[in-house]
């Protein structure tokens, strides 16, 4: 496995593959089991395997982590070699943005205006803008993302489209702990207590599951039952809960079909979100 630095190096290493297929799987480090099944499927699936580990400052919001996010290159570029991975594209901050950087991706508002594109203004943007930044670089067939991050997904499948890039978005499911809680590089954040009281959020994705599975289709009615049961979870605060159709994250007062029920909290200091998936 090569760690690469620079986009001119990364380039010249990856168009020595003209004719091989080549899988991408995004990332901002510190890997979990949730990363290392994307490594897994990529492996499975293409010729070559880059992993991107880059913490992407511009989807940052003022006052959140960007500083403190956790980092472990070592750690992370061991696991990505036994996890079969070619190379590691690991630039800087200045490789990716240098000084008159001045474009964005701007996406349409109605995947971006709720959720957490309502909390995290800008967020989504800096994501569009990373990711299209990456496509460009290591141009591959595949790019693999986790299902844990729904909104993001259905994001970089609206735009891959929309500008017709020639690359299949693959959404792989959550990975969770054996109690629930969903695997993430921010779980590192949380003290014991915290910890547990995290699980409230699952429980109230699982209620929300049964509720829909019951033959509860009223949105709002679904929504209100499901963040009442949130609001009494203690030690979290409730940033949203929702529930919203999966492929466009449209809001009907039925819901139907293939379904996202979607929240996020905070334990302590520590936003964390997560979502299930569910098909009536
Ligand atoms: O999901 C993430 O880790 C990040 O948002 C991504 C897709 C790597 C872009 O920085």
């Amino acid at each position: 496995m090569r760690i690469l630095k620079t986009i001119t190096e990364t380039r010249e290493e990856l168009a020595k593959f003209k004719n091989k297929s080549i899988g991408l799987v995004p990332t901002m480090g510190f890997f979990h089991e949730g990363h290392l099944s994307l490594m897994k499927q990529a492996r499975q699936e293409c010729d070559i395997v880059v992993v991107s580990l880059f913490v992407n400052p511009t989807q940052f919001g003022q006052g959140e982590d960007f500083e403190q996010y956790p980092r472990d290159e070592l750690r992370d570029a061991e696991l990505a070699q036994s996890n079969g991975v070619d190379y590691i594209f690991q630039p800087s901050v200045k490789e990716m943005y240098q000084e008159s950087f001045n474009t964005a991706v701007v996406l349409g508002r109605t995947l971006t205006d709720k959720m957490c594109g309502s909390s995290r203004p800008g967020h989504f943007q800096g994501v569009a803008t990373v990711v299209t930044k990456l496509f460009n670089i290591i141009q591959p067939e595949k790019a693999y993302f986790g299902q844990k991050d729904a909104q993001q997904l259905v994001v970089i499948k609206s735009f891959v489209r929309d500008l017709n890039l020639p690359i299949e978005i693959i959404g792989m499911p959550i990975i969770r702990e054996e109690d629930g809680l969903a695997k993430s590089s921010r779980n590192i954040y949380l003290s014991h207590k915290e910890r547990e009281q995290a699980l409230g959020l699952y429980r109230a994705l699982c209620l929300g599951e049964d509720l829909i599975q019951g033959g509860l289709l009223n949105r709002s009615e679904l929504i209100g039952r499901v963040k009442d049961f949130l609001l009494n979870q203690p030690g979290l605060e409730v940033d949203y809960f929702e529930a919203v159709q999966a492929e466009d994250l449209s809001a009907p007062d039925i819901l139907k079909g293939k379904i996202i029920i979607a929240g996020a909290v905070r334990a302590g200091s520590t936003r964390l979100i997560d979502n299930i998936l569910v098909e009536v």
